[in-house]
């Protein structure tokens, strides 16, 4: 089927709901970092598909892994009658995490179940009520995630009423209006404001944060803050969880963002690349905070044989390919890359993110700050156009999100700036077609 035909197709069957789109693109095959579409054109892809791909596409041992599986064991449901791989995958997720208190692992299929395990659970588990997240977070789009989430994305559903949204530290656009003492002013409003009124510490079970706030933006908080957000908890006794569903095993440079820090989770949270492209989500947490029930949470499916057997050899294939090095180090590059982009183009606000998490701010100028929508929407389409493909992520839908494959290598970054930089060239000279552009919803 022509691309054309595809995408005609597609908009008569597939529903809206399950749709953010930037542009044209299909997608035939892909292999390492590219993607080619129906009409044979191949891209350099720096979403991942939305940070999924994170050891690139169409990996041969995941492809030799899964038919063996298959071949082997096809499926047991793992409610019922156990087999080894999900067993084996739970005990690694148990060493891979810090803390030497006794952990277990619950398996389910998406970063929202995972997150809605944490919705559920958490309360029950710490006989406490309410829960507090993030405003501009996304953990997902079941009710329980959804709840917890604080993204336009979100926005047109009422989530569960015992959760409540703090400011994310931004140090860009700080909510309180100063960069300096960011951390400072979001303890004080988080003790002095939220613990005295809507949400008493000893009523609080958990604290939910992205480590590096991802579809909110991009956004990395102060170095001190997640520590002093750790300490907090510590004092009242309240479980800090972290989402590490995109920027989660090996993104960041490390292992977890978390890993940044001396930070010991109370529970962690893991979907997208999991699976190297399969479904499989994860929650690792102390063992009582899992442990509230028999069958309190479940899916027939949850740690299916084949996921299972993916999951793990991705994470040996992250290892011994040594893609976290390499998101540290490319990541670098590419950092210093667009950070030379924003000396030649005002619109680019603010360069930021660790390892091949990184965020991209587009603003109409320098000093006001405002959202340059519009335009992140345009270079985003244009980079397609020149076949690299780049998704945007923000609550203003201002920041282009470079989440490639971890794979990625320093030529493909050059690659990557080159039409970057075309792309800006092409906005400035008024060479983009915004006709096209807006006909694309976004999000
Ligand atoms: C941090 C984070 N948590 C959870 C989710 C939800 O994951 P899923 O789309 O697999 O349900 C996302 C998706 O973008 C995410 O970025």
């Amino acid at each position: 089927m022509n691309a054309n035909d595809l995408l005609s197709q597609d908009a008569k069957v597939i529903s809206n709901a399950l749709k953010i789109r930037f542009y044209p693109m299909t997608a035939a095959s892909a292999s390492g970092t590219r993607v080619i579409d129906s009409a044979g054109k191949s891209y350099l892809d720096l979403s991942a598909g939305w940070a999924v791909a994170s050891i690139g596409y169409g990996h041969p041992r995941i492809a030799q892994k899964l038919q063996e599986q298959y071949q082997t064991l096809s499926f047991t449901t793992q409610l019922t009658v156990p087999e080894q791989n999900m067993v084996a995958l739970a005990e690694r997720l148990i060493d891979m995490t810090p803390g030497s208190f006794a952990k277990k692992v619950w398996f389910g299929h998406s970063g929202s179940d995972a997150n809605d395990c944490i919705a559920k659970l958490l309360p029950l588990a710490r006989n406490r009520a309410r829960m507090i997240s993030f405003m501009g977070s996304y953990h997902g789009q079941t009710m329980g995630s959804l709840s917890l989430s604080g993204h336009p994305a979100q926005a047109k559903f009422i989530g569960s009423g015992n959760v409540v949204k703090l400011p994310y530290p931004n140090p860009y656009r700080p909510p309180f209006g100063e960069t300096e003492s960011l951390t400072a002013q979001v303890m004080h409003y988080i003790e002095q404001e939220v613990f005295r009124t809507v949400s008493p510490p000893e009523d609080t079970a958990a604290i939910v944060i992205e480590g590096i706030q991802s579809d909110g933006g991009l956004l990395v908080p102060p170095d001190d803050f997640l520590p002093a957000l750790q300490k907090l908890c510590a004092r009242y006794e309240i479980s800090l969880i972290f989402d590490e569903v995109k920027v989660g095993l090996g993104r960041t440079g490390k292992w977890f963002s978390f890993n940044h820090y001396d930070i010991v989770p109370d529970a962690v949270v893991l979907g997208k690349s999991l699976g190297a492209g399969l479904p499989i989500s994860a929650v690792v947490a102390r063992e009582e905070l899992l442990d509230v029930g028999y069958g309190v949470h479940m899916f027939t499916t949850s740690g299916n044989p084949l996921c299972t057997a993916a999951a793990l050899e991705n994470l040996l294939i992250i290892e011994q390919e040594r893609l976290i090095d390499n998101a540290a180090k490319v990541g670098e590059y590419f950092r210093q890359g667009l950070e030379g982009l924003q000396e030649r183009y005002e619109w680019i606000g603010d360069v930021r993110g660790r390892g091949l998490a990184i965020g991209v701010e587009l603003v109409e100028d320098r000093v006001s700050k405002t959202p340059a929508a519009e335009k992140t929407a345009a270079i985003c389409y244009r980079c397609y156009e020149l076949g690299l493909l780049v998704f945007y992520v923000g609550i203003h839908s201002n920041v282009i999100e470079i989440t490639p494959p971890l794979t990625i290598s320093r030529e493909e970054v050059d690659q990557a700036i080159a039409i970057m930089d075309q792309a800006f060239q092409d906005l400035a000279e008024n060479r983009i077609d915004m006709g096209k552009v807006k006909e694309y919803a976004g999000w």
